[in-house]
């Protein structure tokens, strides 16, 4: 029998509570995605029971911590088709997952080499690429848009050359909503011998993904936006790459000898974690694949794309509202404008009626500015959504135009 998002629901009680004295509509899932129960009971487990540090304890507790996480690195490696857990290194969020990629993998680049990225990436897969620009003398380059909304890639051809020695693009845009064609980028980036790194934030927990069968070389995401904790993230990459990058933070863990002048380093990915490692949310993570793959990626996607199709026809429609990028095919986000009405405007009265969106450049300033947008207004879809919340949307920008006239 096929799931529907109200036996999902129940697995998010925060969801059924009211806001400004309405029923709470959830649609800022592209900022971070609701925590369901299963998750929470991990981590509540984890501190509740075993919680300790690990690696490095020789009681039980340590013991039992230890082989929680890195048995969530090894759940993590076969839910996105990584080689193994060593190709999983634990991070912040895929901010920081990409800034590993600039500031180790990077320096090996200088001038005479290039970046390839697009006028849309989240700014976390943007200003790493500008630190390293200003540090090695990189030069940047950028895929624009077609008049549809979605990346230009007639002009691939043109702006990969052999200089190229990475691609690096979101899988699904945090605005536009779209779904990139990966295979064709592969292919390209190949054919010039350049790697390729796949912002996945907005794409892993979101539709089936598979680091080995996609042929990218690096993949970034973050466990807030797929029903797991904040404060996590991963950086999945080929093994090989991993053992050739320089650690970029020292201290312990990261370790296998320290002297008082030099220290030698641990195999990946330890060597790129230093410190106490976020082990709550590496358990918390884990119980979120199990419930992600439990609920079905297939159907989760189906489910979005339904609701982003409904959504994005139905603003459209609307007198005076233009939705930024495709109008189909869209995973998640459906972003838009309203003539005469500040986003933060928009956003504030939907508040007020229990509908929670987001307003702002949502880290894509370029986007905007080439947009000629300061900002737009974004509702975001997930696999708690239901058509019922498209109403509440619709309904609430009603609200919106009677306060503007
Ligand atoms: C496409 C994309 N890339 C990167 C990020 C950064 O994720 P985080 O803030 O979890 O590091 C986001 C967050 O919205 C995103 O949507």
């Amino acid at each position: 029998m096929a799931l529907t998002a109200d036996q999902v629901r129940a697995d998010f009680p925060g969801l059924a509570r009211r806001v400004h004295e309405r029923l709470l509509v959830y649609l800022d899932n592209s900022a971070t995605s609701p925590t369901p129960r299963p998750v929470r009971q991990a981590i509540d487990d984890f501190y509740n029971l075993y919680s300790a540090n690990v690696h490095r304890g020789l009681h039980t507790l340590s013991e039992e911590a230890t082989a929680a996480f890195e048995g969530a690195r090894a759940r993590t490696a076969a839910f996105v088709g990584a080689s193994g857990p060593e190709a999983v290194v634990f991070t912040r969020g895929s901010t920081s997952a990409i800034n590993l990629v600039a500031r180790s993998w990077g320096e090996s680049l200088g001038p005479g080499d290039a970046i390839l990225l697009s006028v849309a990436e989240h700014h976390g897969n943007l200003v790493p690429w500008q630190m390293l620009a200003a540090r090695r003398g990189v030069e940047l380059r950028f895929l624009e848009l077609t008049p549809a909304g979605t990346l230009d890639l007639s002009a691939l051809e043109r702006l990969l050359t052999p200089e190229v020695k990475l691609v690096a693009l979101a899988q699904v845009s945090n605005v536009l909503g779209y779904e990139l064609p990966v295979a064709t980028i592969v292919a390209a980036a190949r054919a010039v011998g350049a790697r390729v790194l796949l912002d996945a934030a907005q794409s892993v927990g979101h539709l089936p993904v598979d680091f080995g069968a996609l042929g990218v070389d690096f993949l970034a995401f973050s466990a807030h936006k797929m029903c797991g904790p904040t404060g996590l993230g991963c950086l999945v990459a080929r093994p090989e790459l991993l053992e050739a990058m320089e650690p970029i933070e020292g201290g312990g863990d990261m370790i296998v000898h320290v002297g008082l002048h030099k220290s030698t380093w641990n195999r990946s990915p330890f060597k790129f974690e230093a410190g106490t490692p976020p082990i709550a949310q590496a358990i918390g993570l884990a119980a979120a694949i199990d419930y992600l793959e439990g609920v079905g990626l297939e159907w989760i996607a189906e489910h979005t794309r339904d609701l982003c199709d409904e959504a994005a026809a139905r603003l459209a429609e609307l007198p005076g509202v233009r939705v930024v990028g495709p109008l189909t095919g869209r995973l998640g986000p459906v972003a838009f404008t309203m003539t005469g009405v500040h986003p933060h405007d928009i956003a504030t009265i939907l508040d007020g009626e229990g509908v929670a969106i987001r307003a702002g450049h949502h880290c894509a300033q370029p986007l905007h500015e080439l947009l000629g947008l300061e900002s737009t207004a974004r509702a975001s879809f997930y696999l708690t959504n239901q058509p019922s919340d498209i109403d509440a949307l619709i309904d609430a920008l009603e609200m919106v135009r009677k306060v503007f006239g």
